[in-house]
């Protein structure tokens, strides 16, 4: 297993002062920046302009996480602005392999992300074309959900795959995640986690980062 990682999502942060709220969160591995475009998912966020000013504002790794339709178009964009890591979801993407081998010859991570009702099983073989997988604890568009334990048993499934194919491929889990729920998830074998409503919410989100990643590492040993 790979160290744990915590990506707090800016989702919960105040827009209107996205630099203060990335300083806010400097005890954070990377930052989670969910791009939605009114149609994979019922909202609308941002694009690759604001995340151009992000990654100049930050030189923290850029987490981004792409909820749009057409993903084989526009994910590459995302890696030739300097992202580190680029999440794609399969559920909008025609040709996966191809563009997680588009990504990677960009210079960024691949990776890829399912929806609490999509199965890993038909991806099983392609995992080593990847550098993460996420598996949605909430159906994803919006920050604040409950955590789906339904999806617990996927994460069991993605880690003895990922354990057997001998690659150190991430597995990161995002919706839902809090003090309350992130043992349940690390214990199932995810070793990322994003968080949004649980670190903005807390007086101190530095401090919040810390305890959910001592909760994670205690919950893994
Ligand atoms: C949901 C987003 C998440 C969201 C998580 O579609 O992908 O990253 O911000 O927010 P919380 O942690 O509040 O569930
Ligand atoms: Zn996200």
């Amino acid at each position: 297993m790979t160290g744990i990682a915590i990506n707090p999502s800016i989702l919960s942060a105040d827009f209107s002062r996205l630099a203060e709220e990335i300083a806010r969160i400097d005890t954070s591995d990377a930052i989670h920046v969910d791009v939605m475009d009114n149609h994979f998912v019922p909202n609308l966020t941002m694009g690759a302009p604001v995340v151009k000013a992000i990654r100049a504002a930050t030189d923290k790794p850029l987490d981004i996480h792409l909820m749009i339709e057409d993903a084989d178009r526009w994910a590459p964009d995302y890696a030739d602005l300097g992202a580190e890591s680029v999440t794609f979801h399969v559920e909008a993407s025609g040709a996966p392999i191809r563009l997680a081998r588009e990504l990677r010859a960009r210079g960024a991570e691949a990776s890829m992300a399912l929806k609490p009702a999509t199965p890993i099983e038909p991806y099983m073989d392609m995992l080593t074309e990847l550098d993460m997988v996420l598996l949605m604890t909430v159906e994803p568009g919006f920050g604040g959900q409950s955590f789906l334990d339904v999806v617990l048993p996927k994460i069991q499934r993605a880690r003895k795959a990922i354990e057997d194919s001998g690659v150190p491929i991430a597995l990161q889990v995002d919706g839902g995640v809090s003090a309350d729920t992130i043992e349940r998830a690390a214990e199932a074998g995810a070793d990322v986690f994003v968080a949004g409503s649980a670190v903005y919410s807390a007086a101190d989100p530095a401090k919040a980062i810390d305890e959910l990643r001592e909760l994670a590492r205690t919950a893994q040993r």
